[in-house]
C-alpha cells in the first residue's frame, strides 16, 4: 500500500475524532467488515454481514441504517449494502489500524488470541499512538538483527 496515502487516512480519521468519538467500537467492527469484504465483492449483502459478525440480520440492519445516516454507506433495496467514498477512505482506516496493532502484537510475541486482543486494543487507541506504533513495526522489519536480538533477550528473561 502506498505509505502517504496511509498516513493521510489515519490523520483523515483523527480530524473526525476530534470532537468525540463518531462511532461506537460496535459500529467500527461492522463498516471494518463491510471494508474488508468491499475489497472482494465491491458489495455486502446483510444476510452476509450479519452472518459474518455473528449477529441477527435485524440487528445488522438497524446498524447499517445508522451508518447510512452517516454518509458511510449506502443502503439499498433487496439488502444490498455499498460503501461512500467517506465509508470506503475510513473502513480503509479501520482496516490499516487493526493490521499495524496485529502485526505488533505479533511481533512481540502474542500467539494465542491474537484475533481478540486486536478487537480489544483497536477501538480505544490514539491515532498518535497508532502512528507510532507503525512506526516501531516499519524499524523491527528493517532491522532483522534488532528484532533478533529482541527475541533473544525475551526468551532470556522469560527463563531466567
Ligand atoms: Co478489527
Amino acid at each position: 500500500m502506498d505509505k502517504n496515502k496511509e498516513f493521510h487516512t489515519v490523520r483523515g480519521y483523527q480530524l473526525l475524532d476530534q470532537n468525540n468519538r463518531l462511532l461506537t467500537s460496535a459500529m467500527e467492527d461492522y463498516l471494518e467488515m463491510i471494508y474488508r469484504n468491499f475489497l472482494t465483492e465491491k458489495y455486502m449483502r446483510i444476510n452476509m454481514l450479519s452472518e459474518m459478525l455473528n449477529v441477527k440480520p435485524s440487528s445488522a440492519t438497524k446498524m447499517v441504517q445508522k451508518l447510512t445516516q452517516l454518509g458511510f454507506v449506502k443502503y439499498e433495496k433487496y439488502g444490498i449494502i455499498f460503501l461512500t467514498d467517506q465509508g470506503r477512505e475510513l473502513g480503509e482506516f479501520l482496516l490499516n489500524r487493526h493490521n499495524i496493532i496485529e502485526k505488533f502484537l505479533e511481533m512481540i510475541g502474542i500467539n494465542d488470541d491474537l484475533l481478540v486482543e486486536t478487537e480489544l486494543i483497536e477501538h480505544n487507541i490514539s491515532s498518535n499512538t497508532l502512528e507510532n506504533i507503525k512506526i516501531l513495526n516499519e524499524f523491527f522489519e528493517r532491522t532483522p538483527e534488532i528484532n533478533k536480538r529482541f527475541k533473544e533477550f525475551k526468551n532470556s528473561y522469560l527463563n531466567k
